[in-house]
């Protein structure tokens, strides 16, 4: 009786779909443009709606995907989960990916899997120095912190702010173990290089890719160049579940590793809702454990769970063959800005990218010249006044941060962080992203030149 109920109500929940689908008809074929305000248009008029920085693009397709795994009531990482992770590492052109419910949740299990003891010598203890950026997102440092180990800042240049390859060569120590960056607002650092510089001093190298979806080094995907790659489909990025990320690596040791830490810490592999893949579930012999323990019920991490649910995993899967618009959009929306923003470089600092890269960007910077006679404040409040919005480079300097002041926090600084210092100053960003097109960065174009003349 209670199976016939069930059953009827997943046949209820399929025709649904098959409603749901009628009922939009053409029409949600045509963008579903949500800024924050969550107006949900189909288009942003620019003076009218708020152009917000970041924002998601979904249409029928995605809600289309999100009802047929909510239909099979798996609700848990499933077959969406599974299929999301073969096409995003085919993609990358990677081995391993492993889904995780955001780009946070990401950094801390690559931070995490290369702490397990199972890496023998190689695998960071604390006290272990990890360099990185303090201008960039809290959550690509807080793993660091978190284990224990002693982040290394650098300086990052302006107009890319990226790390150089020099800081990276004087931050190195008889301490250092690793390299943790991300690619800031989409530009690639020389990632090529840096991966080169740690291999030759058997380092580990994170890349956080979260901002840098489509991006490409060398015509390389960045995201395949670290030991381990992080993502992030929270609805500011490139493609979105709501909540997401995503670990890749190549190194199927450290895959299981970080599957372990994302898996509540287990040593078995089996997927969500499977038992004895491995065929001895009740021969293992682990730790002090009796013999036969129950292998899903050993455990060789302290870990978390992490996962995400089949709905977040199938709008991904339909967001992702949207992916190379999106890109080509971003990309289009990023020049048009540039270029038209090329006579302005007597009072802004313009982005550039890292040459032998070809970003897929995340955001546009600019960045206040200092002793212009303009302020960053000033700038800013002219542009959200007329619904232009904008966004600091996400912590400024890290360091200066309350998480890092109210806290005794045992942190290194290679030489001066002055670059730093001026972003967390003078430096923010504006959109890009596909919902935003022709006619709303124009707009952007017209006001920011507006605010240059008039002073603000
Ligand atoms: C560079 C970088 N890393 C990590 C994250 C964290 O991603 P999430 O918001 O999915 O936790 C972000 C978020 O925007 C980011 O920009």
């Amino acid at each position: 009786m209670h199976c016939q109920t069930l059953q009827a109500r997943l046949t209820e929940s399929r025709e649904l779909t098959i409603a749901v689908d009628a009922e939009l008809g053409e029409d949600v074929h045509v963008i579903l443009a949500s800024n924050q305000n969550g107006n949900g248009r189909k288009k942003l008029t620019p003076g009218r709606d708020y152009l917000a920085p970041s924002g998601k693009v979904v249409d029928q397709m995605d809600l289309q995907a999100l009802i047929e795994s909510s239909a099979d009531m798996w609700l848990t990482a499933g077959r969406f989960a599974e299929q999301f992770e073969r096409s995003f590492a085919e993609r990358l052109g990677v081995q391993y990916c492993s889904l995780t419910n955001s780009g946070s949740s990401a950094n801390l299990l690559a931070l995490s899997a290369l702490t397990s003891h199972q890496l023998g010598e190689r695998r960071l203890r604390p006290g272990d120095e990890v360099i990185t950026a303090a201008a960039g997102f809290p959550t690509t440092v807080a793993p660091i912190v978190q284990y224990g180990l002693m982040p290394v800042f650098v300086d990052v240049q302006l107009g890319t702010y990226n790390v150089g390859v020099d800081q990276i060569l004087a931050a190195l120590s008889p301490q250092t173990k690793a390299v943790f960056l991300a690619h800031t607002l989409g530009d690639p650092f020389d990632v090529a290089r840096v991966r080169q510089i740690c291999d030759e001093r058997g380092l580990w190298l994170i890349e956080d890719n979260c901002d840098a979806l489509g991006s490409t080094f060398g015509a390389r995907p960045t995201g395949s160049f670290g030991h381990i790659a992080t993502h992030s489909f929270y609805p500011a990025h490139h493609i979105t579940m709501g909540e997401g990320g995503a670990v890749v690596t190549d190194d199927q040791h450290l895959f299981r590793i970080i599957n372990s830490f994302r898996d509540w810490g287990r040593e078995c592999w089996c997927a969500p809702g499977s038992d004895d893949s491995c065929r001895r579930r009740f021969e293992h012999h682990s730790g002090d454990l009796p013999k036969g323990y129950d292998h899903k019920y050993t455990y060789s991490h302290l870990g978390y769970n992490l996962k995400v649910t089949d709905m977040q995993a199938a709008v991904g899967l339909s967001q992702l063959e949207k992916l190379d618009d999106f890109i080509h959009r971003r990309k289009a929306n990023w020049m048009r800005l540039r270029e038209g923003l090329s006579e302005c470089e007597e009072h802004l600092i313009l982005p550039d990218c890292t040459e032998g890269s070809d970003p897929s960007w995340f955001g546009f910077a600019l960045s206040v010249r200092p002793d212009c006679g303009l302020t960053r404040a000033n700038l800013t409040r002219f542009l959200e006044e007329r619904k232009i919005g904008t966004r600091p480079l996400f912590a400024g300097n890290i360091v200066k941060q309350p998480a890092f002041t109210e806290r005794n926090i045992t942190y290194r600084v290679v030489s001066s962080l002055t670059n730093t210092d001026l972003i967390m100053n003078n430096t923010f960003w504006i959109g890009v992203w596909p919902g935003l097109d022709a006619a709303c960065i124009d707009y952007m174009l017209k006001t920011i030149k507006e605010a240059l003349t008039c002073g603000t």
